[in-house]
């Protein structure tokens, strides 16, 4: 018989990772609940063509789709990102603005897979429609590092940009082009491939070779209209107002082509490998409409779950949560009496499990360890014969005889409850 493994790029969360997986996105649900965010769950797929609008020269357009023609014909794409799904919803369902949605979920992009990079990954994020004040995308900013803060991390940098209005873009892009076109020669080839493609992303290229003409290619800053600096300005004394911490980096292009204006993006520098950018947004103010929507500012972030656990790995922070079993039963005296109490705990409120298969003591009480519980209940003929159990602290060992009317009562004690 065959055998299969899970796909390059995709890997099984088992026990107790992922109930960190789902402690993450709870934690991240409290924080912008509570800033007035509600869940939009948005299909998995879609038409291609929603996700073309995350740039027509980006790698995840060009290379990393995962599309297909379905069986009625239509060209479909696994998403490879939530935002253009966002705004493809806000067109169908014309919501009320200021329009503030969170998501959490997996996305899909057909990349080389290493440590922190898989076909597979997940995201949580935000995105807010309908509002052009410099304040929200503090705000917005805000909400990231607050959710960073309660996971327990501490490295994370925030670098900032803006990449302008849609013209201050294009006219970046003729000068970068022609700054680099002028010096072809001491260009990489692959920066030379880039440049023909969308002149703003040699700016990401790590190419030794590439570094001193990068470092000298006109400045972004330069370009800004007095609208989308005055922007940029307000952001900036927004951020210093809440005391987050930013650098500015205004060779901070990201990898897809919908930026208007504030970009960002997080970085941990807990972790040395390749992929550090542990989160990014920024606003993409023409995206609606590029969706046949009306004219519509928009502004959000993703953070990416894999990434930032294994930044929580490197800082020993955020540890899986502990076993939901309080209580384990071992009954050998055939099963019937762990059932019984199976169902009388688990109505209290108790987290129960139980050995199967008349096992004896001693392995029953090996799958108790395993278990997690902080507390065996032990029933043998003795305790049935007296209407008892044998409560176990498993931490110390130490044992106590209970009468099965007072079991309740003790657990509570026994647990601080
Ligand atoms: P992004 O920068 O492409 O932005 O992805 C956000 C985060 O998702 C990255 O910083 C990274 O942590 C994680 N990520 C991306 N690709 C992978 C991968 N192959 N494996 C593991 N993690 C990955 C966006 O997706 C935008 N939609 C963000 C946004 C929201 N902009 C505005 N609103």
């Amino acid at each position: 018989m065959p055998t299969y493994n899970t796909s390059p790029g995709t890997r099984d969360i088992l026990a107790p990772e992922s109930a960190r997986w789902r402690a993450f996105q709870q934690v991240f649900a409290d924080i912008v609940e509570r800033a007035g965010f509600g869940h939009i769950i948005p299909p998995m797929f879609e038409d291609l063509g929603v996700f073309l609008r995350v740039g027509e020269t980006t790698e995840i357009v060009t290379k990393e789709m995962y599309d297909f023609d379905d069986k009625g014909g239509r060209r479909i794409a696994l998403r490879p990102e939530q935002t253009a799904s966002v705004c493809r919803a806000f067109v169908e369902h014309r919501p009320v603005t200021p329009w503030k949605v969170w998501y959490a979920g997996p996305n899909f992009r057909y990349e080389k897979p290493q440590q922190g990079r898989y076909r597979q990954f997940d995201q949580v994020g935000v995105e807010v429609l309908g509002i052009d004040d410099p304040q929200l995308d503090a705000e917005v900013i805000a909400l990231a590092v607050d959710f960073y803060r309660r996971l327990g991390l501490h490295g994370i940098r925030l670098s900032l940009n803006s990449l302008g209005d849609s013209g201050d873009r294009d006219r970046y892009a003729t000068a970068l082009r022609a700054h680099f076109t002028s010096h072809l020669d001491a260009l990489s080839t692959e920066s030379r491939a880039t440049l023909e493609r969308n002149p703003l992303r040699v700016l990401d290229s790590k190419r030794p070779e590439d570094a001193p003409l990068i470092a000298a290619a006109p400045r972004m800053a330069d370009h800004l209209t007095d609208a989308a600096a005055t922007h940029f300005a307000a952001v900036q004394s927004a951020l210093r107002a809440a005391g987050v911490d930013f650098v500015i980096d205004d060779r901070l292009v990201r990898g897809l082509d919908y930026y208007r204006r504030t970009t960002f993006e997080f970085v941990a520098t807990s972790l040395t490998a390749a992929h550090t950018a542990i989160g990014g947004g920024g606003r993409y103010d023409g995206l609606v409409a590029d969706l046949g929507g009306p004219e519509t500012p928009g502004i959000g972030f993703a953070l990416g779950l894999d990434r930032t656990l294994l930044a929580c790995d490197a800082e020993g922070v955020f540890a899986a949560p502990t076993s939901a079993v309080d209580a384990f039963i071992v009954d050998v005296t055939g099963g019937e009496q762990a059932a019984q109490l199976c169902t009388q705990l688990r109505a209290a409120g108790f987290g129960v499990d139980r050995a199967y298969d008349s096992r004896s003591m001693k392995s029953q009480m090996k799958v108790a360890d395993r278990s997690g519980a902080r507390v065996a209940i032990i029933i043998g003929e003795d305790e049935v014969a007296a209407n008892t159990v044998t409560v176990r602290t498993m931490e110390s060992g130490s044992q106590q005889l209970v009468s099965r009317g007072e079991l309740v009562e003790r657990l509570k004690t026994v647990l601080g409850r």
